[in-house]
């Protein structure tokens, strides 16, 4: 699989008006009419990693875990490979720290689920910020109803950027839980995560179900950490007599949302000092229905399971189970193995162009994009002022046009961006907005799909605005339309 990992010149990665990489992208390659503006919503995905998925089925498929025979075995070792890969590529101290999940989404869930379950009570407190996805706002806000805890937002600046004065006044002796964005998948602004997982450890409240019921080494943990009783409730470990903290686990618990950081930057979970962080797979250019939870071992140690069924087990009885050790504890039921096995080639394939090189191209790629969208003086552009604190997105709106009518124009050009919400409507409120429209990249992005969006804001213009068609239908750069484009920051 090797032989099909990229092997470009730094000079050629960073030269925006080449493209070196589109012909690795099979669907980006059978059409050069297509410009894919909407890789925050998915990925493309490089030949590498929809061979490695038709390779396991045509060539491993077994099910993982369950066979003694090879086959089986070939399959857990990919499975287990991919493990390795993607600890090893987000800083992880251990590969049974990775549980494989479904999406984002599902390891959220998890977490709300099982460690918000387990820790809030009445009065306690859960600091998100207002720019989440959906994903990472619908899961506390259940929970905190459902245990009468307090969701308490983090507001940006002008600009989309959180002060430190907020997350002082917000993340308090009451805050249990912190989960943020790393970057928001609207403003592409990045969150000050270190500051914010200091402070949440720092003053954050500590869990007494972490102190009290919770094994202080991993090998204590395995197998008896967690059982039910005939009624299914979780009943405490047996053999922990222990009331110190879990090693690590200081104040607040702290959730990191890395689903639209990881395809642009390094993400390293030591650095950001969080305690869990989720990602999919589907957005750096694996599969989809893959999605990653890392979390600190004991973390997840003392959290009890989400799914329960097969293989998340260690010995059942007619009255109680003993759960599996990490990972298998959280991976109840059949994965998506092909999946699974083919993320490891994303991830190789992001480290053969080096995600340094990807960080500069993209911020070559977003400094033009920002600049283009602001000469047109029909355009309002969302968050940051500056082009460089923007990660992979820029949200806009057409003046008097609605998202979706300017999606859908641009669609008839060749031009694939998102409108709507984005699954953060809470944002779109604090914008003072029902939608805008989105345009992200990834590092298979040029300077001539930027060219074509601009041209196909300056046609839906020019449909709209049918005595400036002249100027709209000429190519970019030389229409004639100029002026700067409105920049609105967040209120
Ligand atoms: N979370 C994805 C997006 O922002 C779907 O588009």
């Amino acid at each position: 699989m090797s032989d099909t990992l990229p092997h470009y010149s730094k000079e050629d990665i960073l030269d925006i008006e080449k493209n070196p990489f589109k012909d690795d992208f099979p669907l980006l390659a059978a059409d050069e009419n297509l410009h894919y503006l909407d890789s925050a919503a998915t990925s493309q995905r490089p030949t590498c990693v929809i061979d490695a998925q038709e390779d396991f089925y045509a060539k491993t498929n077994a099910n993982p875990l369950r066979g003694l025979y090879q086959l089986s075995i070939e399959a857990t070792q990919d499975i287990e490979n991919a493990r390795k890969k993607v600890a090893d590529f987000i800083g992880s101290p251990s590969e049974k720290n990775i549980i494989f999940t479904r999406n984002t989404t599902e390891s959220l869930n998890l977490v709300a689920h099982t460690l918000g379950d387990l820790i809030l009570h009445e009065g306690d407190e859960v600091v998100i910020s207002v720019m989440e996805h959906h994903s990472n706002l619908i899961p506390w806000q259940q929970i905190t109803k459902r245990k009468g805890a307090k969701l308490v937002y983090l507001y940006p600046d002008q600009e989309g950027h959180i002060s430190d004065v907020e997350i002082e006044k917000k993340i308090t002796n009451k805050t249990k839980i912190v989960s943020v964005a790393h970057v928001s998948n609207v403003l592409g602004v990045t969150l000050p995560i270190e500051k914010i997982a200091k402070r949440a450890h720092e003053v954050g409240a500590s869990s007494p179900e972490l102190l009290l019921s919770t094994p202080q080494t991993p090998a204590q943990g395995m197998g008896d950490t967690c059982t039910l009783d005939a009624e299914g409730n979780r009943t405490e470990v047996k053999n922990s007599t222990s009331k110190k903290p879990l090693p690590g686990i200081k104040g607040a618990v702290v959730i990191v949302d890395a689903a639209q950081s990881i395809p642009h930057t390094r993400v390293n979970v030591e650095e950001l000092g969080c305690d869990l962080l989720a990602f999919s797979v589907h957005k750096i250019f694996g599969p989809f229905g893959v999605g990653v939870l890392w979390g600190k071992q004991t973390l997840l140690l003392a959290m009890p399971p989400f799914l329960t069924g097969g293989e998340m087990i260690d010995a059942v009885t007619e009255e109680s189970a003993v759960w599996a050790p990490l990972p298998e504890k959280f991976e109840a039921g059949t994965q998506d193995a092909a999946g699974i096995a083919a993320s490891q080639y994303a991830l190789d394939y992001v480290e053969a162009v080096g995600i340094s090189n990807i960080e500069e191209r993209e911020k070559a790629l977003v400094d033009y994009l920002y600049e283009q969208l602001s000469a047109l003086p029909y355009i309002k552009i969302y968050g940051p002022e500056k082009a460089d604190e923007r990660t992979g997105v820029v949200a806009f709106n057409v003046e008097g046009i609605h998202p979706h009518d300017v999606a859908s124009l641009l669609d008839t050009k060749g031009v694939a961006i998102r409108a709507g919400h984005h699954c953060a409507q809470p944002l779109m409120q604090f914008l003072g907005t029902d939608s805008t429209n989105r345009a992200s990249i990834a590092f298979y992005n040029d300077k001539a799909d930027i060219e074509a969006l601009v041209d196909g804001l300056k046609y839906v213009w020019g449909i709209f605005h049918p005595e400036d068609a002249a100027n709209a239908s000429d190519v970019c750069g030389t229409s004639g339309v100029t002026g700067s484009g409105s920049v609105e920051s967040a209120k």
